[in-house]
């Protein structure tokens, strides 16, 4: 990756629990407006993320600086595209339904620091998904998306009109 004309590697590889305080300070500098609330990871949260699923924890370093997190677990949802809620597929935030025999990875967040975003990375942490994907024989990867500040629009808008606009 080039800043400021000059060259830096990204390296991507597995989270350790030395990175959680860093994953802490990034998610404050990513969900800025969740944060303010305290709906970011918590150290608890985290600890258990990499007691769970260890593999399926993912960061990005930069010059010793973690500048970007992805977390996962497996899932079987069932029927296929059962309704859920962030809360409900995450077991509210813990990760403890992580299914080693599920078929599905879930993406449940990703984030890179707003000084290096569309640089790649998330693109590269979620090709790391994609290898795991393959590694483990799972039929697919899921994610869910946020509508930010929806909820201040939902009574005048539905949610697909919200995003065609
Ligand atoms: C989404 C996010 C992780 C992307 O990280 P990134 O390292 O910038 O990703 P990449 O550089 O690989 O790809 C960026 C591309 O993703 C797409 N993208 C990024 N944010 C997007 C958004 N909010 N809506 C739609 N597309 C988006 C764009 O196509 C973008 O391409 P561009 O750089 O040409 O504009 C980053 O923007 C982020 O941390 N956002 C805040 C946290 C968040 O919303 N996380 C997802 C919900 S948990």
């Amino acid at each position: 990756m080039t800043i400021n004309g000059q060259h830096h590697e990204i390296t991507i590889r597995n989270t350790r629990s030395e990175d959680i305080p860093k994953i802490v300070n990034l998610q404050k500098e990513s969900f800025p407006y969740l944060a303010q609330y305290g709906n970011i990871w918590h150290p608890s949260e985290l600890e258990s993320h990499l007691h769970v699923f260890p593999e399926g924890q993912f960061c990005a370093e930069l010059n010793g600086e973690v500048v970007a997190s992805a977390t996962s677990l497996i899932v079987t949802l069932n029927p296929e595209y059962l309704e859920h809620t962030w809360k409900q597929i995450t077991d509210d935030g813990m990760l403890t339904n992580h299914n080693p025999k599920g078929d599905s990875l879930y993406g449940a967040d990703i984030s890179t620091h707003p000084k290096v975003r569309h640089e790649g990375i998330g693109k590269m942490l979620y090709d790391k998904r994609k290898d795991l994907v393959m590694k483990s024989n799972l039929r697919r990867m899921i994610s869910g998306g946020r509508l930010f500040n929806y909820c201040e629009h939902a009574d005048k808008m539905s949610a697909l009109n919200t995003l065609k606009r």
